[in-house]
């Protein structure tokens, strides 16, 4: 069993690079079936879940070669198989993008249904009823989605709630559709405006992402395309809590300062000095951890996936802080590890009261998901003692080469095998 062992480190201090967005490479993956042409893909982060979507796309009949350490050529000339086993989407959820690509490629889809997971019990009703508008039919058969249509449709499209797959599933399948698909209260992510850009570089004519709004006008095919993914907003998020949390200061290049203003903010408030540059932030400590309160919310608002990193952070306040889960029903499992590690933090429903300490001491720890996991690795930075962390293959799913990159800025941490 492989597990990360971190031990107190002191302030980190130095440069970190971040990697292409994991969120924005999943769906822009899927996407990349959307044409019979060579699609070629930079920045691509060496993730766990980049693997699983590769191996998921080769199923499906693409050829994909590794250009080079961080570039990608996908050629999905020929769509051998539309099915997506359980196997591949119960090990990452974001496979279920390839049904509305599939269906785009070939109007036939067979999807295994995703299932509840570690954050809660996400299910994909806003998927299915936005495919349904656009002329598809679904049918759900021994935990399997089948879907299939004549012809996608333009049509109008209201999600109850902006959810980020959905969003993008949908304009996947609208982007050849007959006429107009209009997809109101969509998720407005960065990630979103990264795929509608990557689409259009492809021939499709999708207008509003970012908005509220989204216009997909369909066009007939889509042509190859080169493209560089956007940085990640949660990765630097998390090294920017590091710089705060050791009382230390990083430069951290390959930001883009527009997408983590909420962490700005929230860092900003327990007391941090940050800079921002064109691509790239500068984070300081003062020396202070000033309580605050969280509210997680869609984009623009404070991101679910830096919510366990700021519970820990608040751990170590001066006071009380309120966290405020509101995207994920059970998105608190890292309050119980960072408890074994000495905190003091009081849970009832989706609100965590977080009562800050002077410190915090090392324990064996879980990695209950990607980003408490994270979260978990940053606590053993400042815990007494040390912290070893099971179940690594979580945050390998989301952080590229965390440990080596860490221990340049300073950390004491290393992978163990035991
Ligand atoms: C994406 C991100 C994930 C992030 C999340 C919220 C990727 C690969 N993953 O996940 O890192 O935490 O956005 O920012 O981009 N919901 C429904 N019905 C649906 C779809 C969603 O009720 O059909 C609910 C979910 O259960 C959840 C909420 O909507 O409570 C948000 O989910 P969604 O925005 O869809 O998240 P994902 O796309 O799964």
């Amino acid at each position: 069993m492989e597990t990360i062992i971190v031990k107190k480190s002191g302030a980190l201090n130095g440069h970190l690079k971040v990697n292409g967005s994991k969120n924005s490479i999943l769906p822009i993956l899927a996407a990349s079936l959307l044409t019979k042409d060579k699609c070629i893909l930079h920045e691509i982060p060496k993730l766990e879940d980049v693997n699983v979507m590769c191996n998921l796309l080769s199923k499906l009949g693409a050829k994909i070669n590794r250009l080079d350490d961080n570039s990608l050529e996908i050629h999905a000339e020929n769509i051998t198989n539309y099915e997506a086993p359980y196997d591949l989407i119960s090990k990452m959820r974001a496979s279920f993008l390839v049904m509305g690509s599939l269906l785009s490629r070939v109007n036939k889809a067979r999807v295994s249904m995703p299932g509840g997971c570690a954050i809660g019990t996400r299910p994909i009703d806003l998927h299915l009823k936005g495919f349904k508008n656009l002329n598809i039919n679904i049918n759900s058969n021994r935990g399997y989605i089948q879907a299939e249509t004549e012809g996608i449709t333009g049509n109008h499209v209201y999600l109850d709630f902006p959810s980020v797959g959905a969003t993008e599933n949908l304009m996947m399948a609208a982007c050849r559709a007959k006429g107009k698909t209009v997809i109101e209260n969509c998720a407005e992510e960065p990630e979103i405006v990264d795929l509608a850009n990557f689409i259009n570089s492809m021939g499709a004519k999708i207008e509003g992402a970012g908005t509220k709004t989204i216009t997909v006008t369909g066009v007939e095919e889509l042509h190859g395309t080169e493209y560089t993914i956007i940085p990640d907003r949660i990765e630097a998020g998390t090294y920017m809590v590091a710089a705060v949390l050791t009382g230390g200061e990083l430069h951290i290049d390959n930001v883009i300062p527009a997408h983590v203003q909420p962490v700005i903010a929230k860092l900003r408030e327990v007391g941090a000095e940050i800079i921002e540059n064109d691509s790239s932030v500068v984070v300081r400590s003062k020396g202070i951890i000033n309580s605050t309160d969280i509210k997680t919310l869609p984009y623009p608002g404070f991101p679910t996936d830096m919510q366990a990193q700021f519970m820990l952070l608040l751990s170590l306040a001066n006071g009380t802080s309120i966290i405020n889960e509101t995207i994920f029903e059970n998105r608190f499992m890292h309050a119980n590890e960072f408890l074994r590690m000495g905190a003091n933090i009081k849970i009832e429903g989706n609100t965590a009261v977080v009562n800050g300490l002077n410190g915090l001491t090392g324990a064996k720890v879980r990695a209950t998901d990607l980003r408490a996991g994270a979260a978990l690795v940053l606590a053993g930075l400042v815990a007494e003692g040390e912290t070893e962390i099971s179940e690594v293959h979580h945050i390998k799913r989301g952080y590229a080469d965390i440990v080596e990159k860490l221990q340049t800025v300073g950390a004491d941490i290393s992978y163990s095998m035991q």
